[in-house]
């Protein structure tokens, strides 16, 4: 399983640019400002989980954060966000892997994902991600996480996704983990296309 969503998602960043994908953002801006709120230092580590091609990471640290990382499951997505972040993309760390795989070394003060999580379709799966974000936060860590909402497409990519509203996805993470804030965004592709996402920021409490 792991090596066909490896395979899916290294031969999409391969074939495709980078900006005619569907989730392209030019700004990620509901997701800085969500960040924002979390009021971080500028040392706290901050982590995107599939984060891809994502401006985000080139955006945070314009904004002055020095510890982030960016990991994905395809190689070649991180390839082309280096390419693009030119000798910026020496500031970052980046992380070929499977968030279902993979076991954190260390806490985050922050956890951001965007359109990842949703593509967990199978119980295992999600259960997999919910170990890699327990090991990977503690208490007071904050953990943004963008879905698609209950209206939103039912596929992406391809592939089969899980809507979630943010009291289904605080449902999902469990109760160590309070609901901060939420809100949709009406997301539009580059095919001029609209998508409703939901995100929502939690904070761990233990
Ligand atoms: C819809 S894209 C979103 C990319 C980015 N977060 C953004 O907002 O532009 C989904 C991303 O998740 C990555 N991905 C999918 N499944 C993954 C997994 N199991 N572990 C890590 N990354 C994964 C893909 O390679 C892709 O970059």
């Amino acid at each position: 399983m792991s090596d066909d969503r490896r395979e899916h998602w290294n031969e999409v960043y391969a074939t495709k640019p980078a900006d005619s994908v569907s989730w392209y953002q030019s700004v990620p801006q509901f997701s800085l400002d969500l960040i924002g709120r979390a009021e971080l230092a500028p040392e706290a580590a901050i982590i995107d989980i599939g984060g891809g091609a994502s401006a985000l990471a080139g955006r945070l640290l314009q904004s002055g954060y020095r510890d982030i990382t960016v990991l994905d499951i395809a190689a070649t997505a991180l390839g082309v966000a280096r390419a693009a972040l030119g000798a910026e993309a020496g500031r970052i760390h980046w992380i070929a892997g499977d968030i279902t795989a993979w076991r954190p070394q260390r806490h985050y003060a922050l956890w951001h994902d965007r359109a990842v999580f949703h593509f967990l379709i199978r119980a295992e799966d999600r259960a997999a991600y919910l170990a890699a974000l327990r090991a990977g936060t503690k208490a007071g860590s904050q953990i943004v996480i963008a879905t698609f909402a209950p209206d939103g497409p039912e596929r992406c990519s391809g592939l089969p996704v899980q809507r979630y509203s943010p009291q289904s996805l605080a449902e999902t993470l469990g109760e160590d983990f309070a609901l901060v804030e939420s809100g949709r965004e009406a997301h539009l592709t580059p095919g001029g296309n609209t998508q409703h996402f939901q995100f929502s920021r939690f904070s761990r409490r233990g």
